[in-house]
C-alpha cells in the first residue's frame, strides 16, 4: 500500500506541507507514503503528438499509490493555482474522452484521496462565508470526474502569523492518516447513504405528523386536507434539511 502525498503551494514548509507531513509521517507501520512538490517540476500542458516526460512521470507515481493527499491553499477564495494548473495539464491522465468530447473516468478510477486546505480569514468568518469552499469543491469536482472517491477534508483557517500548525489539526491529521492507512474496496459509503436517507426520511415523517397534530381539527377525517398538509410540511422539511447538508458539506473550521 503507498499514499501519495501531492502539495500545491508556494511555500514548500509552509502549513499546508506541515498538515501533508503530519498525515504522511502518522499512516501505520508498513505503508509506503512519497510527497511531490508541485514547483519542483515544470508541468505544461499535454500536447498532441508530443511527449510530456513530468506528466508521464507524475501520472506514474499516482498510478502507482492507492491514495493521493491533496494539500493547496485557498489563494483569493479559489483553489491555488499550482495546483489547478496541475490539474488542468494531468486531465488527459486522469479521464478518457468520449466522441462527443464527454468524459469518463481514466485509468486511476477507485482510488482514494483526501484534501487538505487553509485561509487567513478567521474560524468564525470561514464558517460563516465558506472562503475555503471553493478549493475544495474544485478538488471534488475534478476527482469526481477522474473517478476517485473522497476519503475526507482536512481545514485550517486563522492562518494569518501562524508559523506551525496548532495541536488541534495535529490530531485530526493523524486521525485522518489512520483512516487512509487501510485499504479501502471501491466505494464503500454507499450503504452509510442509504442508512442516512432512511434516517432522514423517518425523522421527517415523524416531525411532520407531530406538526398535524395541533391541525386535526381542521383535517381530520378529509383524505385530501391531511396528505395536502403532509406533503407540503414534509416538502419544507426536506428542503431545510437539503439546505443544511449543502451549507455544510465542507469542512470550515
Ligand atoms: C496569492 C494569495 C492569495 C490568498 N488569498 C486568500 C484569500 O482569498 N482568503 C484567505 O483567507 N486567505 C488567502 N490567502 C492566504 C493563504 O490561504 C494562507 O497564506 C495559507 O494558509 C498559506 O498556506 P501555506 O503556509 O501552506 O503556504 C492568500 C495567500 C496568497 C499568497
Amino acid at each position: 500500500m503507498k499514499i501519495l502525498g501531492i502539495l500545491g503551494s508556494h511555500q514548500e514548509h509552509g502549513l499546508n506541507a506541515q498538515m501533508l507531513d503530519e498525515v504522511l509521517k502518522n499512516v501505520d507501520a508498513g505503508v509506503e507514503t512519497e510527497t511531490i512538490y508541485l514547483e519542483n517540476y515544470d508541468i505544461t500542458p499535454h500536447k498532441y503528438h508530443e511527449k510530456n516526460l513530468v506528466l508521464d512521470e507524475l501520472a506514474e507515481k499516482m498510478a502507482e499509490s492507492d491514495v493521493w493527499v491533496l494539500a493547496a491553499p485557498t489563494y483569493f477564495r479559489e483553489l491555488s493555482g499550482v495546483m489547478k494548473n496541475f490539474f488542468d495539464c494531468i486531465r488527459p491522465k486522469l479521464v478518457y474522452f468520449k466522441e462527443n468530447g464527454d468524459t469518463i473516468p481514466g485509468q486511476f478510477k477507485n482510488k482514494h484521496y483526501l484534501s487538505i486546505t487553509s485561509c487567513y480569514v478567521s474560524t468564525i468568518e470561514n464558517f460563516l462565508t465558506g472562503v475555503t469552499d471553493e478549493s475544495l469543491k474544485t478538488i471534488d469536482r475534478v476527482m469526481s470526474a477522474a473517478g476517485v472517491i473522497k476519503v475526507g477534508e482536512i481545514v485550517l483557517p486563522n492562518t494569518f502569523g501562524m508559523k506551525t500548525i496548532p495541536n488541534n489539526k495535529k490530531e485530526l491529521c493523524q486521525k485522518c492518516a489512520k483512516k487512509i492507512s487501510v485499504r479501502k474496496i471501491k466505494d464503500d459509503s454507499t450503504v452509510k447513504r442509504y442508512i442516512q436517507l432512511f434516517l432522514m426520511i423517518a425523522v421527517m415523517a415523524l416531525i411532520t405528523m407531530g406538526i398535524q397534530i395541533p391541525l386535526k381539527t381542521w383535517i381530520a377525517g378529509n383524505f385530501w386536507l391531511n396528505y395536502g398538509s403532509f406533503t407540503i410540511i414534509f416538502f419544507v422539511l426536506l428542503a431545510c434539511i437539503l439546505h443544511f447538508m449543502t451549507f455544510v458539506k465542507h469542512r470550515r473550521r
